[in-house]
């Protein structure tokens, strides 16, 4: 008999958002009336319609692709040159970023990237993972057969978990210990927080001493406001030999249902082989893309290169500014009704503690069955998020004021 991949046992019940997903439904299925009302601030999915710029491009596109001269068939599976030009000279070059056209990887989203990449790595690698965490980099791990089993909090044996909580600015502290993979997310998903300069040299460092590799997830890099945060891990100097970015135009162009992103590996970036001598990561990647992907559909990379078109940047600035005033509001609701609020500021994700003594999950249930608004429970990002909850600005204004509204009068 054909035997499955018995660490796919290992997972815990559910991904997180599909158990939101089930929880929701069993609300809204007895309570037509609660449904109505129901405003979703859990996942974070866009709400507001695809930039002028996007539509205009990819109607042009499939115009083009209507003709004979302008038809495409397979692209090249690593993107094709004209997004990966824009790409690394707007996002990194013009920013004084050293960064090849040949170094961009353009994908169908930061997610797949994000597990996919575990392709190029050994399995003997001791992975490092923040506490709480975006659950996608734990999962994979487990997937792929890097861990052992879960302990009653859910934590893996065999991971390095790095605790980021309100002392710490959630920005974890350099361990002891060595690492081999260390996954950071800047802007954070969950906390909203951000890393100043000097806390990414400081891992940039401790990467470079341990022969380690960062993967670095920037997929909320254009919520950064603050000028002295950091856009990119490469505004570090020496990070080219010792990380990967992941950056999305799922949450900058409002792309979560068109589906484009990309990675950067760059050709320094060297790992030991089986025989100890260094290589470098860069063929690999190339080969994976070739062999397992097909590539992203030439329309949505037309659409992509548009988001850096004058219009597309100006109509992106927008988005990102309605996204940022609804956290504005709700995180200023959630502060006024005496909760510790993080984030939020340079982030789209307000995270906040939760009175004691409800669990995330109790402050979820809350939250759905009293004022009908969906939430994240914290313990859903891992064991250090229990206690707190999160809230997505990604919404309507009218929902984002209404559901302030409903937060503010809900009584703890
Ligand atoms: C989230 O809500 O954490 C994100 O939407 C998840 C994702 O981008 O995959």
């Amino acid at each position: 008999m054909a035997q499955l991949n018995s660490h796919y046992l290992k997972l815990k019940a559910g991904y997180l958002f599909p158990e939101i997903n089930r929880r929701v439904k069993a609300f809204t299925d007895s309570n037509p009336e609660g449904a109505a009302r129901l405003i979703r601030c859990g996942i974070g999915d866009v709400t507001e319609p695809l930039p002028e710029a996007v539509r205009t491009a990819m109607h042009k596109a499939i115009d083009e692709m209507g003709t004979r001269p302008g038809f495409r068939g397979y692209g090249p599976e690593q993107g094709y040159e004209f997004l990966r030009r824009a790409i690394a000279q707007h996002d990194f070059r013009s920013r004084g970023l050293e960064v090849a056209d040949d170094e961009i990887f353009v994908s169908d989203g930061s997610k797949c990237d994000c597990g996919n990449i575990l392709d190029i790595f050994g399995h003997d690698n001791r992975i490092a993972v923040m506490d709480p965490v975006y659950p996608v980099y734990v999962d994979t791990n487990v997937m792929a057969g890097h861990t052992g089993d879960a302990d009653e909090r859910g934590l893996y044996s065999g991971l390095l978990y790095l605790p980021c909580n309100a002392e710490n600015g959630f920005v974890p502290a350099i361990p002891a210990e060595k690492a081999d993979l260390i996954y950071l997310c800047y802007p954070n998903n969950p906390t909203g927080a951000t890393a100043t300069r000097a806390q990414l040299a400081a891992w940039v460092e401790y990467a470079l001493a341990n022969e380690s590799v960062i993967l670095f997830d920037a997929a909320y890099e254009a919520y950064i406001s603050d000028p002295a945060i950091p856009h990119s891990i490469y505004e570090i100097p020496g990070a080219r030999r010792c990380a990967i970015e992941f950056r999305s135009f799922s949450k900058n162009g409002g792309f979560t249902g068109v589906r484009c992103a990309y990675t950067v590996l760059p050709k320094d970036l060297e790992c030991r082989d089986s025989t100890g001598s260094k290589k470098p990561l860069h063929p690999l990647w190339n080969r994976r893309f070739s062999t397992k992907f097909n590539g992203v559909g030439y329309t949505t990379q037309r659409a992509a290169e548009a988001l850096y078109s004058p219009e597309g940047r100006a109509q992106v600035a927008a988005l990102v500014e309605h996204y940022m005033g609804n956290a504005a509001i709700l995180r200023e609701a959630a502060t006024n009704s005496g909760l510790a609020t993080y984030g939020g500021t340079n982030a789209p994700y307000i995270w906040v503690r939760a009175p004691e003594p409800f669990t995330s999950w109790a402050v979820f249930d809350k939250m759905l069955q009293e004022v009908n608004i969906v939430t994240t429970p914290g313990s859903g990002f891992g064991p250090a998020g229990e206690g707190y909850f999160r809230i997505s600005a990604f919404n309507s204004r009218e929902n984002a004021q209404e559901a302030a509204r409903r937060l503010s009068a809900l009584k703890w």
